[in-house]
């Protein structure tokens, strides 16, 4: 794997064995494997849970961290993600995490760098990084996708985590259902709508979304969003009794989920955020291990067997 783009673009095994390089890392004290190497975070939008995951990723992998601030970079001089891209690979980064608030660099980039880029979130279409931490998340619950019931529900229109979820999902064998309030459906995804009500009766998994106001140019009411569209306490109540509830977070409490659901019983969604670490130190060393990367250590111990022959 050269770039990690789509959750598309893996075949079902590597999905799997990415499951399992994180759950091996989980239980490992010491995970150094990658000092000396450099990855660069271009976040061109606002994070807190992915940017910081991929930080505490790439530490605990031993990485140098090379934290890019919008703010403060030439990206303020009008240089483009392109050039920045360009840039980070020029001043000797092993890989680029990169979130962006259109889809248009990743053809380009992917493209012309030869260092491992991973899609941090990128226009309304994909967040395979998200994917993956939710499929981890409901696979431990689970064992399986196999014939899932699993709805995602809120603001399809504008989440790229629908988006990915919805294709992964499918193609692993759940059975995928949206839920949303008139204007936040999707048509160009080819799954049923239902009512939320029926949602909660009927679900493995109930997957919410935010309302993604920032990309709806508009702000718009939120009346009775939750009583109509949302995870009540009582719908939650007629939920399986081994039903879960998952958000990719940040979660608007209160709109599209009860704020005392956020933390029940049934809710994976701090589990979804501490599993974010884990699938993306997997997804970092998969990169770097078909890539051949190897830090100064290696490069040493190659060199003194070298000359020792
Ligand atoms: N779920 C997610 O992508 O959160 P952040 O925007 O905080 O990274």
């Amino acid at each position: 794997m050269q770039h990690f783009i789509s959750v598309d673009q893996l075949t079902e095994d590597e999905l799997y064995a990415l499951f399992e390089t994180a759950e091996s890392y989980r239980f490992r004290q010491i995970i150094k494997p990658y000092n000396q190497l450099f990855a660069a975070n271009l976040f061109f939008e606002p994070s807190t849970r992915t940017k910081m995951s991929f930080i505490v990723a790439e530490k605990k992998l031993g990485m140098e961290m090379l934290d890019h601030h919008n703010e403060n970079s030439s990206t303020r001089k009008g240089e483009s993600l392109y050039d920045t891209a360009k840039t980070y690979e020029a001043i000797g980064a092993d890989v680029l995490v990169i979130r962006d608030a259109s889809d248009d660099w990743i053809e380009d980039i992917s493209d012309s760098i030869s260092i491992p880029i991973i899609n941090a979130g990128a226009g309304q279409k994909e967040h395979p990084t998200q994917c993956m931490l939710d499929l981890l998340t409901i696979f431990q619950e689970y064992g399986s996708f196999d014939g899932l019931k699993i709805v995602i529900a809120g603001d399809i229109k504008h989440s790229r985590v629908a988006h990915s979820n919805a294709a992964a999902l499918n193609r692993l064998g759940a059975e995928v259902y949206l839920s949303a309030a008139p204007g936040f459906e999707d048509t160009s995804l080819d799954f049923p709508y239902i009512s939320m009500d029926k949602a909660a009766e009927m679900a493995d998994v109930i997957m919410l979304l935010r309302i993604q106001h920032e990309r709806h140019g508009v702000s718009c009411s939120m009346d009775n969003y939750l009583d109509q569209y949302g995870l009540t306490i009582e719908r939650e109540r007629k939920m399986k009794n081994e039903a879960i509830i998952l958000h990719p977070a940040p979660v608007n409490r209160g709109v599209e989920i009860d704020t005392d659901l956020v933390e029940c019983e049934r809710s994976r969604i701090f589990k979804q955020m501490n599993n974010g670490v884990y699938i993306r130190m997997a997804i970092i060393t998969k990169l770097l291990e078909d890539r051949g990367s190897t830090n100064e250590n290696t490069i040493n111990q190659c060199q003194t067997a070298f000359l020792s022959v």
